[in-house]
């Protein structure tokens, strides 16, 4: 059997970890991963529509020397890339947030943990002392919602990220497939293929306990067993959050704050006009409404709307060095990935996360070059045009 790191050697590309990932996860774990909402129009257009645009180059400029430092949310990262809340990552291996945070730290990029993260606010803080950000699903409970505030800033939490487009779950009619519901009811193939995935099955066998502690408090009764507090969690979704609810939580934070799901010019400036320091362009990697446009091709309506007030921030579909580049001669300050790092994660945990984020800096640094860009500020929509 390949050692981690030969395993990770072989690994050139982001789709080659993928590939990797996809021989480790059982089917229920890997639809859930790979999974979009309805026909996964948007999923499959987040990554397609990175090659509708052409990149034009310079050359015979002195690229010797390459910077690929930002700043964004307040925070001094490495490269214009950071790491997308995704959910439940115990799910991909037993290591979880506190190997992407750790990841991240070393890798000099910011981390945003999920609301439903299978590790604490206060866990993921204990281990990096990096950029973070915390990721605020509005659940029912106005009070959690002051909770996180308080426990995000006694933990040095840098900024905050209220997801939007979330009134109600996508339809992911894989995860109906397998069972992968909240909560789970795997099908007969399901539990063979679960039985069938040894390196997965024993990390969850002997991993820690799967809790999703930044939340479970809330469901009183020592004896809830697991799938009663996950349906509890995701029953706590509050479809009545209003523009007042979030503009509160920004005067409550009091620090960067950034405002993710945004896809039109009229909420971009809506964000910024209650106060949000950044917008996160993202249709949630085509997992919530299907059908919307790719991310990509929202952001220079959304730049040109209010990029002179607040940093715009793009994910979805991220997949190359060059898509990063586009998405900085479009407008973007950054770009955020989630599913690149979870297959880095599933196939070597820290190592695996750190390996993609390598991956990414190695594409980014040298196609600056290409491009005849000495640091990302160089970058502007001269370089870039629709085919
Ligand atoms: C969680 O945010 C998910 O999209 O599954």
């Amino acid at each position: 059997m390949l050692g981690k790191q030969s395993k990770l050697n072989r690994c050139v590309n982001i789709d080659d970890l993928r590939q990797h990932a996809r021989h480790v996860l059982p089917a229920p774990i890997l639809g859930y991963l790979e999974g979009g909402a309805d026909d996964e129009y948007s999923l499959n257009r987040n990554t397609s529509a990175y090659s509708d645009y052409e990149l034009i180059p310079r050359y015979l400029l002195d690229v010797s020397d390459i910077d690929t430092n930002t700043t964004v949310l307040g925070a001094d990262i490495d490269m214009p890339l950071m790491l997308s809340p995704t959910g439940m990552s115990r799910l991909f291996h037993p290591d979880a947030e506190i190997a992407v945070a750790q990841a991240a730290e070393n890798s000099g990029t910011m981390y945003c943990l999920s609301t439903v993260a299978t590790e604490s606010i206060e866990s993921v803080a204990a281990v990096s002392n990096g950029p973070k950000m915390f990721q605020v699903y509005v659940l029912r409970d106005p009070g959690l919602n002051r909770e996180f505030i308080q426990r995000c800033k006694a933990a040095n939490y840098t900024a905050l990220c209220l997801t939007v487009d979330v009134p109600t779950g996508g339809n992911r009619e894989r995860d109906l497939r397998t069972g992968m519901a909240i909560p789970p009811k795997f099908t007969l193939a399901s539990q063979l293929s679960l039985a069938m995935h040894p390196q997965w099955s024993l990390g969850q066998l002997l991993g820690p306990r799967f809790d999703l502690p930044n939340v479970s408090h809330l469901l009183s009764g020592e004896s809830a067993g697991l799938a009663e507090r996950l349906q509890f969690i995701f029953s706590q979704f509050d479809p009545t959050v209003t523009w007042h609810d979030a503009e509160q939580m920004i005067t409550e934070w009091d620090g960067p704050f950034a405002i993710k799901g945004i896809l039109s010019a009229e909420d971009a400036r809506q964000a910024v006009a209650i106060g949000a320091s950044a917008v996160i362009v993202s249709n949630h990697g085509g997992r919530q409404l299907d059908s919307v446009p790719a991310t990509v091709d929202c952001l220079s309506e959304i730049v040109d709307a209010v990029g002179d007030r607040a940093e715009v921030i793009v994910d979805g579909g991220i997949r190359r060095g060059t898509d990063v580049l586009k998405a900085l001669a479009l407008g973007a300050n950054a770009c955020m990935i989630g599913r690149p790092y979870v297959y880095g994660l599933t196939v070597a945990g820290q190592a695996g996360v750190e390996h993609a984020l390598n991956i990414f800096r190695t594409e980014i640094t040298r196609d600056l070059a290409l491009l005849g860009c000495r640091s990302v500020t160089d970058i502007d929509r001269s370089f870039v045009r629709r085919r």
